[in-house]
């Protein structure tokens, strides 16, 4: 356990489902009376979200590869500093949408190999891993479809189609594989309220623990 309380992420790719059920687990575990903190990356806090805005809107090329990881290492940083650590500390259950997993896939394998960057970057800088993360796994066909039905000023990663899609897909398995004691694989093909009674059931154990 990270501090007194959980630590819980979601990760996929885009337009997997990851927003809705953070929400709907945060949902549950606060009507089951605990206290929750929702909160997402790149942002979670007031100056990670100004970095977000940075990062995710304007020109792609604006930033080079080494670049944009600084830049999210250093959200994340301020999230944890000001958001995830205070909360845990406190003994609340943090449900973020995307945490270190995310830059292990984008940041590591989209622009160029820099995974090894990435993760001593980590090891520096953030230093923690969840407790529990759910992979919401997704045809990258289907998971592109819904990320640019709803498509905003945000289009960091979404337009660069289906086959860098279908490459964090794999990755994110492959990072599972990695990580098996803490990563679980979700189904996200599936009306969300199914996937939500699948990781609602998947978080029982660590939630009594
Ligand atoms: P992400 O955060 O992974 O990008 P969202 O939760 O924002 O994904 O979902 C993307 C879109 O797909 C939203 O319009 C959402 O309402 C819809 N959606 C989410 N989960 C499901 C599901 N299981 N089945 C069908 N549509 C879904
Ligand atoms: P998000 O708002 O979760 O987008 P979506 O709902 O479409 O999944 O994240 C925005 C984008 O930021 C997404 O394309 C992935 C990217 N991203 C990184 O490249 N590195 C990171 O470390 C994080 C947290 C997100």
């Amino acid at each position: 356990m990270s501090g007194r309380g959980l630590f819980v992420t979601f990760e996929g790719i885009d337009g997997s489902g990851k927003s809705t059920q953070a929400r709907r687990l945060a949902d549950r575990l606060r009507a089951e009376g605990r206290e929750v903190v929702l909160t997402r990356e790149p942002g979670g806090s007031p100056g990670a979200e100004e970095i977000r805005r940075l990062v995710l809107e304007g020109d792609p090329d604006r930033w080079s590869a080494e670049t944009e990881l600084l830049l999210f290492t250093a959200a994340r940083r301020d999230h944890l500093e000001r958001t995830i650590r205070p909360a845990l500390a406190a003994g609340k259950v943090v449900v973020c949408d995307r945490f270190a997993d995310s830059t292990r896939m984008y940041q590591g394998l989209s622009r160029g190999d820099l995974r090894e960057t990435v993760d001593r970057l980590h090891a520096l800088m953030i230093g923690i891993e969840p407790d529990v993360t759910f992979l919401i796994d997704m045809d990258p066909g289907i998971g592109l479809a819904r990320a640019l039905s709803r498509r905003t000023v945000e289009e960091r990663f979404e337009g660069f189609g289906q086959d860098l899609q279908a490459r964090m897909r794999a990755g994110f398995l492959a990072l599972a594989q990695e990580f098996p004691d803490r990563i679980v694989v979700i189904d996200g093909n599936r009306p969300a309220d199914r996937v939500a009674e699948d990781v609602a059931a998947r978080l029982a154990p660590a939630l009594t623990a």
